[in-house]
């Protein structure tokens, strides 16, 4: 078990015993909705997501917490140790990618809630009073695959998505958001939080695994985010005629699954014209009405283009339509773009970076300045609240898959550092940093 070296300055003790404590909860909180192979099925608002908030309420309230949900379904543990200060808030998602990997988005919910509850412990014990009160949060739908889009709950929080058009969005056999989360009692009928409300935010952090290769390559133990790749996600209808697959002639064919598959092979082209300073993907694609027989009439992509470059990614997104007009004229197919979502390359507040520095030397765990190409709901968060975002390494960077891997020692140092930033967070070590992106 990890107990750093030199710890120094520190606010919050480092109990023997912390990392078997956290282990435990964590061995509970992996086993919800396990596949064999050692991933997870818990898409947002399932049986699976329910059973995870489920056991997060009950750890909480075992705790002390109080448990509130808001109409969007995210769910929260509030602790008051100054009645009517605003709150440190500290949390992820529970939600997982299909056949998804087991610590992308839990761990940093565990992580939090534990952080939260050994600040509880040492306020008790130490008869001190922060600042601020603390929360804990699981975002709903931060994964997007269920119900797009991405960061759903977040995004509503920070008043980035409509909440009627959110509970009215529907998966593929129509479920919708409101439906789902009234299924698993997770719809809330007032805000936990609000700008003109009682409760106010003062600041929020994150725990996430890296799901890249940048601190397992420099073998460090925490990444320090300062910053988010833009995100360009489009959703297309190419639309053709149906019709017999060996009977209709060749040259009479509106082939949608051609324009679409026209449209795949552009993506990587694009990737590969461009450099590693832009990743391209189609990771859904529906067909119709999807026959062997039958020449499909329609085929519904999804689209994901992202770099840290916002010249690059316009200049790509430029590329992507000259490719999309081309397959309409080989296919003699007609694109429709239905939705899209886009988050822009922006910088975490530096003050943050720098806390979460000061805490991790203070602990004696090595650290790095790293960038996510991935979303997080800190993405939505530090546009509005001063933030900060931390990674704990991935096992050869895989994530959104079964292999998903994060060690025992790196998850229980993470901890460490999470629970040392929010507790100089709630003394208000981040108050200097202002809302959005510097
Ligand atoms: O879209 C994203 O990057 C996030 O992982 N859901
Ligand atoms: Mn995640
Ligand atoms: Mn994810």
């Amino acid at each position: 078990m990890t107990v750093p070296v030199n710890a120094t300055n520190l606010r919050i003790p480092l109990d023997t015993g912390r990392d078997r404590e956290f282990l435990d909860s964590w061995a509970e909180l992996e086993a919800i909705g396990a596949t064999p192979a050692g991933g997870v099925e818990r898409q947002a608002g399932t049986a699976e997501d329910g059973e995870m908030r489920d056991w997060l309420s009950r750890w909480l309230r075992n705790r002390g917490f109080s448990v509130e949900v808001d109409p969007i379904g995210n769910l929260f543990g509030l602790l008051e140790f100054n009645p009517g200060a605003p709150y440190v808030l500290v949390g992820s998602h529970l939600d997982s990618q299909p056949r998804g990997g087991r610590f992308d988005g839990a761990y940093g919910v565990l992580a939090g809630a534990v952080a939260a509850d050994r600040i509880r412990r040492y306020v008790t014990r130490s008869g001190f009073t922060p600042r601020y009160n603390v929360a804990v949060v699981d975002w709903f739908n931060e994964e997007g695959s269920r119900f797009k889009p991405s960061m759903m709950g977040s995004a509503v929080f920070t008043g980035t998505l409509d909440l009627e058009e959110a509970l009215g969005t529907t998966d593929d056999d129509g479920v919708s958001v409101r439906d789902a989360l009234a299924a698993i009692n997770g719809i809330g009928d007032r805000e936990v939080f609000s700008s003109s409300g009682p409760r106010q935010l003062a600041a929020y952090a994150e725990i996430h695994i890296e799901q890249g290769r940048e601190l397992e390559k420099n073998n460090v133990t925490i990444g320090l985010v300062d910053r988010t790749w833009a995100a360009n996600k489009y959703e297309l209808n190419v639309v053709g005629v149906q019709g017999h697959t060996g009977a209709t002639a060749i040259e009479d064919r509106q082939d949608a699954l051609l324009g679409a598959a026209l449209i795949v092979v552009a993506l990587r082209d694009i990737a590969d014209e461009f450099g590693e300073e832009l990743h391209t993907s189609c990771g859904q694609l529906t067909v119709l009405p999807n026959s062997p027989v039958v020449v499909p009439r329609e085929v519904h992509m999804h689209l994901d283009l992202r770099s840290d470059n916002d010249e690059l990614l316009a200049a790509a997104d430029a590329a992507l339509r000259r490719r999309i007009a081309e397959a309409e004229i080989r296919a003699g197919v007609k694109v429709e773009h239905r939705k899209a979502h886009v988050w822009p390359g922006h910088h975490y507040q530096p003050q943050g970076v720098e806390l979460a520095r000061d805490a991790a030397n203070d602990l004696g765990i090595s650290s790095m300045l790293v960038q996510t190409r991935a979303g997080h709901d800190s993405t939505n968060m530090k546009e509005i609240f001063p933030s900060v975002m931390l990674f704990v390494p991935s096992v050869e960077g895989i994530s959104h898959a079964e292999a998903e891997y994060t060690s025992d020692e790196d998850l229980c140092s993470g901890v460490d550092l999470l629970t040392e930033a929010v507790a100089r967070m709630l003394d208000g070590s981040l108050d200097a940093a202002g809302a959005g992106h510097p």
